[in-house]
């Protein structure tokens, strides 16, 4: 399958293409952060008027996988009519293109569309209901994107990995500091299902393969919360456990609102896939793995300086 990954040099976007390109012919979009990439590359602002068909008509891929987004949630609050172009009006016009050439569209949503007040695990079936600017936009694009193209599939995803700042994840975040003997606050208050970025490129490949559409939740089959994920990493990495200090989220200094309760069942996409979504374990050790295999690195070096 050809496939066009934008966002190549974010951090799904990145692990995506790097991780896809053996099986895959991946084309990524970027914006000039990369070169030298073992796959190929091209350049494109996407809020650029029609730039998204353009890439189709020069590319003529099977299928896009449509990571790029202004995914910081403090940046969202501070500019909330970039996050509306980015989030929400951009995803409906690609896959309005999609819809009328016949590709196939993977788009990435978040797990943070819920408020976090269920007493329970969301499924797909439940109201979302977001709590700042990011999940509003992240929400207005899958319904953009579902509206005008059903055949798409949306992905509300939550992940961690290696990126090519070295500083976009929570588990580089805890590394960073861990590493550097500091301490590192973890929430105690906020659950999540975070699945190993490397997980998250195949499970959203055998997507297209299958040719799913419509809404899934495409997170780690484990919850755990943000605290206890901080010292499962120091636990892998043979750092000191008690560096990571238990707080509550509401005493942190994070201006964008943040849910508690972010525990996504992945029953329909396991069943539709017929496969076990991995846990949050086994991607931290295949994180640990990627680090002594020196992957940080070999991704830093297809950054421009
Ligand atoms: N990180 C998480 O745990 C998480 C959780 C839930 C959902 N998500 C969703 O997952 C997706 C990927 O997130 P991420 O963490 O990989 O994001 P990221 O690291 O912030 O990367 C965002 C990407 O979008 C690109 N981009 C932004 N504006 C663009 C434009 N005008 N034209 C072309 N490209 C543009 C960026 O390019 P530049 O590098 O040039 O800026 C970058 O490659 C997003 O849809 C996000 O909402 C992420």
């Amino acid at each position: 399958m050809k496939i066009i990954v934008t966002g190549a040099s974010g951090l799904l976007g990145l692990n995506l293409s790097l991780g896809m390109m053996e099986t895959h012919t991946i084309v990524g979009v970027d914006r000039s952060k990369l070169t030298g990439t073992p796959f190929e590359l091209v350049q494109a602002d996407l809020l650029e008027p029609g730039a998204g068909s353009r890439l189709i008509d020069k590319i003529r891929p099977d299928a896009i996988i449509h990571t790029a987004a202004l995914a910081n949630l403090e940046a969202c609050e501070e500019n909330p009519q970039e996050a509306q172009r980015l989030n929400a009006d951009l995803p409906g016009e690609l896959a309005a293109v999609c819809a009328k050439r016949g590709i196939q569209l993977v788009h990435i949503s978040t797990d943070s569309v819920f408020d976090g007040t269920k007493d329970g695990i969301y499924t797909e079936e439940d109201a979302p209901n977001p709590p700042g600017v990011y999940s509003a936009t992240k929400l207005q694009g899958e319904q953009n994107v579902l509206s005008v193209y059903p055949k798409a599939a949306v992905a509300r995803v939550n992940f961690f990995g290696w990126s090519l700042s070295g500083s976009r994840s929570l588990s580089e975040f805890f590394y960073n500091n861990l590493s550097t003997g500091k301490q590192a606050n973890g929430f105690t208050d906020v659950w999540f299902c975070s699945i190993f970025v490397g997980d998250l490129a195949e499970t959203l490949v055998r997507m297209l393969e299958k040719g799913l559409s419509g809404l899934y939740h495409t997170v780690g089959s484990e919850a755990i919360t943000k605290y206890e994920f901080g010292v499962r990493i120091a636990r892998q990495f043979g750092y000191n456990p008690g560096l990571v200090i238990p707080i509550s989220v509401e005493e942190s200094s994070l201006k964008a609102k943040r849910s508690h309760n972010l525990r996504l069942s992945v029953h329909k996409l396991s069943t539709d896939l017929g496969m076990e979504i991995p846990g949050v374990s086994t991607g931290i050790e295949k994180f640990y793995t990627q680090l002594q295999q020196g992957y940080p690195q070999k991704m830093r070096s297809y950054q421009q300086l």
